[in-house]
């Protein structure tokens, strides 16, 4: 693969090291990979610049082998394009959530300026065999907005979140000119086939395009869709877990649980990620079960995330107060059933914590992948691992399926199941992690990263060739 002159682009990046929290997957995911291939990873500086439109201004340090070049973004155009409309059209749409859209003409016209204003910021870093490989919904226009510049060379797209169906995308605002822009992509990477069949039946049934074998054919020549679910490093993640277990954070919560079994969750405050079901099974499981207060508490790391946007701002709220809620109905005087903390931690930390938790519970009702749960399962200690409990609406599941799976929308089911989780035999904890593990060695972020370049060299090719 020609990994040489590799150009990355997302929205976030991250410049954190092992000792700093990650935002988000995406970031936590191409840090280490793109430190070591020696690409160029160009997104935002999340500062904003009254004149960034007319001149592109980028701070440049180095990453690794490579760099990493943080764009001003055009201060009267950030707001629409990141809130408005990926955050409260898109994303919301992309997790089959409709009814939450909540966005204007002027947020879907600032969504464009900025895809423009990052395809002209690109140019700069174009070199003869340069590839492009752009990064989530931020950008389902990027490729296009390069394509209108005369930019020939490979440019690739990868989305982290789910596709939803057809029904549901054609709730977005403009979603047609949306779709007909991602074809200028010559590769589009999707997390699990559920994701690429739903794109590819939209494009087949409401643009009437011609699918075959995967590839979407348009007016810009070949767009070739694909299948590549996003992995850890696992060694790295099970290093960090046996390092971090004197860390003060790791010893202290050891210490605090007195031989109490915990429960782990870790998650952006996100409705996507089903938090507020996830803890009223915690609250029915104890209602149901008595004999488990004091012998068992749930952690639930809750980084607070777009808090300027309404549907954000209100779960962030309504959490608080169900937290409150359980902890006063089940507490006792000498233990609380529900430790909420809105902060996040350095993996390094959060690996220790994996380790500490007998069960790991990740219940979206939608995702893209979730990393956590990979991360926990490879955090476990191989003699004595703890069990995931993974919603099966989580792209992980596809792989995790030794998991114990729960359908997120049934509380109950979710309480019964984290009873089962407490209480499980070794030998069975032991024979659903090896499984579990052998599918995280076999899909790494290394191979990810590689095979989608590789597959990107192949499509452009084919495109190359029929032109
Ligand atoms: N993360 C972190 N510190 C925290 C919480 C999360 O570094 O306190 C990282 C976590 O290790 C994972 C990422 O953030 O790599 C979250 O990714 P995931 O796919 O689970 O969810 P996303 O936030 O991307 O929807
Ligand atoms: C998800 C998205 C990423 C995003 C991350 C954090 O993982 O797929 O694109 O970076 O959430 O969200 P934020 O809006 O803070 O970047």
């Amino acid at each position: 693969g020609n990994l040489v002159n590799l150009v990355v682009v997302s929205n976030r990046v991250s410049r954190a090291s092992a000792n700093e929290p990650m935002t988000g997957g995406l970031a936590a995911a191409l840090l280490p990979v793109v430190e070591k291939s020696g690409a160029i990873w160009v997104g935002s500086s999340g500062r904003l610049r009254e004149g960034a439109q007319k001149e592109p201004f980028a701070e440049i340090e180095a990453l690794g082998a490579g760099a990493l070049a943080m764009l001003d973004l055009p201060a009267a155009h950030y707001e629409g394009y990141y809130e408005g409309f990926a955050n409260s059209a898109l994303w919301p749409a992309l997790h089959s959530r409709t009814d939450l859209i909540r966005t204007t003409q002027d947020n879907y016209q600032s969504y464009r300026e900025v895809n423009s204003f990052f395809a002209r910021a690109l140019l700069k870093f174009r070199k003869p065999d340069t590839a492009f490989w752009i990064q989530d919904y931020h950008f389902l226009a990027l490729g296009a907005e390069l394509r209108a510049l005369g930019v020939t060379h490979p440019i690739g797209f990868f989305l982290h979140t789910p596709w939803p169906t057809r029904d549901i995308f054609g709730g977005v605002p403009h979603h047609r000119e949306l779709v007909e822009a991602m074809l200028a992509y010559d590769l589009i990477g999707f997390q699990t086939d559920g994701d690429r069949d739903n794109f590819l039946s939209y494009v087949e049934a409401d643009l009437g395009l011609e699918v075959s074998g995967g590839t979407v054919q348009s007016r810009y020549g070949a767009a070739r869709c694909a299948v590549f679910p996003i992995g850890i490093d696992p060694a790295k993640f099970a290093a960090f877990a046996a390092k971090s277990s004197s860390h003060p954070d790791v010893s202290r919560l050891r210490r605090s649980l007195n031989g109490e079994k915990l429960a782990i969750g870790v998650d952006r405050v996100d409705y996507s990620k089903g938090l507020v079901n996830r803890i009223e099974a915690f609250d029915r499981m104890l209602t149901a079960q008595p004999q488990l207060k004091r012998s068992v508490s749930l952690l639930q790391i809750a980084t607070l995330s777009r808090g300027n946007i309404e549907a954000y701002g209100d779960l962030q709220n309504q959490l608080a107060k169900l937290v409150s809620d359980v902890n006063g109905r089940h507490g006792e005087v000498d233990w609380t059933p529900i430790r909420y903390l809105n902060k996040g931690f350095s993996q390094t930390v959060l690996a220790g914590l994996y380790r500490t938790a007998q069960v790991g519970v990740v219940t979206p009702l939608h995702d893209g992948m979730n990393l956590v749960a990979k991360e926990y399962v490879a955090a476990q200690n191989p003699v004595d691992p703890g069990v995931l409990v993974l919603s099966k609406f989580a792209g992980a599941a596809n792989e995790l399926d030794t998991a114990l799976l729960v359908n997120p929308n049934d509380i109950d089911g979710m309480a019964r199941t984290i009873a089962t989780a407490l209480s499980m035999p070794l030998l069975e904890r032991r024979m659903r992690w090896e499984a579990m593990m052998t599918k995280l060695r076999a899909g790494t972020i290394q191979e990810w990263f590689s095979d989608f370049v590789d597959a990107l060299d192949r499509a452009h090719a084919l495109n190359d060739t029929a032109a």
